[in-house]
């Protein structure tokens, strides 16, 4: 993904960014950036250039944390890639260490830029649904074949990446989630792990939880089932809206439904509805590059971010209460308790013996197709 990141950079697609140097341990992965880009192989001696103002950390997740806040208590303006941190704990760590609140400190929530989500975010926002009533959310085309957990040391385990599709495919989705509808009050879910694939974290999930003013949801993914579907159903006390297919339907009803219930006097009727397909919200739509140009004009114009990193903290906890609750078969209340579950997840990679088949040389596939970015 950084290399991805990097050669849009190079290509110019993100006006007045430009890539003054790259860290990977691996050296090679380095060879082809041009000559005047300067190779670091740590992110010490690359926080410590003066040549660089911005860092974009693209690392396996656990050294998002680390990086990161060697990149802010470097005093470099940081974009941190999804997600923000494998753990609660780490998660706070991170944010703790933005204390200069000049740096600009943002997370690859790419996702945010899409037109159907923007646009369901300002319905809800303008109040068009009413109070949410429940959400369900079924995501289940992110297929990876077993090849794609093969492709990377750190992929699918608890020490080297600390979940599976949660930690993986999901902070995208999760983080739409609490954008959406805001964060749960608890939680509870079934994970199931190396369902589908010979990996030790979760590849199955089916998630129940509960807001504070009563509404329910569920969110349902998986990484080993085809064909998968990508369907958000909100539900508001004004209707009902789906997004699937690049469509959003909604079913507006004519009055309140609370107050149809409380009035009616006949037995078997309900609320008169209008169904409109809603366009998708004007411009944006770019994705990672808009992203980090929204970064770039953060650092240099001081506008809004897209995706404040501080954020990011939400669809951690909601992935972690997610293992925990399914792991110690309880109800999770929310926030949760950090240290417990990094305590959880310290356990599990101690007591390990998974033993990975990695075929390192076999990682190929066009990373554009892994995106799952059009609802
Ligand atoms: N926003 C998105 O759509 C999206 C898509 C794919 C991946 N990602 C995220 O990008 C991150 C990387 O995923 P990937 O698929 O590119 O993994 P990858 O294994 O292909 O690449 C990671 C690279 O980081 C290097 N690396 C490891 N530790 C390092 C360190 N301490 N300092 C410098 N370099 C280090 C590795 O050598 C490797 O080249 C993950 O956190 C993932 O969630 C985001």
């Amino acid at each position: 993904m950084g290399t991805g990141h990097a050669r849009n950079i190079l290509a110019g697609k993100i006006p007045r960014l430009r890539l003054a140097a790259v860290c990977d341990i691996v050296p090679q992965k380095m060879e082809s950036f041009p000559a005047d880009v300067k190779r670091f192989n740590t992110s010490a001696e690359l926080i410590a250039s003066s040549d660089v103002d911005a860092v974009l950390v693209a690392t396996p997740h656990y050294a998002h944390t680390t990086v990161g806040i060697e990149a802010l208590q470097g005093g470099k303006h940081l974009l941190v890639e999804k997600p923000i941190s494998v753990h609660k704990a780490d998660a706070q760590r991170l944010i703790a260490a933005h204390t200069d609140k000049s740096l600009v400190f943002s997370a690859m929530f790419n996702q945010r830029t899409d037109c159907y989500y923007r646009k369901v975010r300002q319905l809800i926002k303008d109040g068009e649904l009413g109070d949410l009533v429940r959400v369900n959310w079924v995501v289940t085309n992110w297929f990876r074949p077993q090849f794609y957990y093969d492709s990377g040391g750190w992929r699918a385990t608890w020490k080297g990446e600390g979940g599976g599709v949660l930690l993986n495919q999901c902070p995208h989705n999760l983080d739409l989630l609490q954008w959406l509808c805001g964060m749960p009050v608890r939680m509870r879910a079934f994970c199931n792990l190396g369902k589908r694939h010979n990996i030790e974290v979760e590849d199955e999930v089916t998630a129940y939880f509960e807001y504070a003013n009563g509404a329910t949801g569920l969110f349902v993914t998986a990484t080993g089932e085809a064909p998968g579907a990508n369907r958000l159903e909100i539900c508001g006390d004004r209707g009902r809206l789906v997004v699937e297919n690049a469509k959003i339907i909604f079913q507006r009803t004519e009055m309140s439904v609370k107050r149809f219930t409380e009035e009616s006097r006949d037995m078997f009727s309900a609320p008169e509805l209008w169904t409109i397909e809603v366009p998708p919200a004007r411009g944006g739509g770019g994705q990672h590059n808009e992203i980090l140009t929204n970064f770039t004009d953060a650092i240099l114009d001081g506008v809004p971010l897209i995706a404040p990193a501080e954020e990011g903290i939400n669809s951690v906890e909601l992935a972690n209460a997610m293992l925990l609750s399914s792991m110690c078969g309880e109800t999770i209340e929310l926030p949760m308790d950090a240290a417990r579950y990094e305590a959880h997840l310290m356990k599990l990679i101690e007591s390990s013996s998974f033993e990975k088949q990695v075929q390192e040389s076999a990682g190929t596939g066009d990373l554009s197709s892994s995106f799952n970015t059009n609802p």
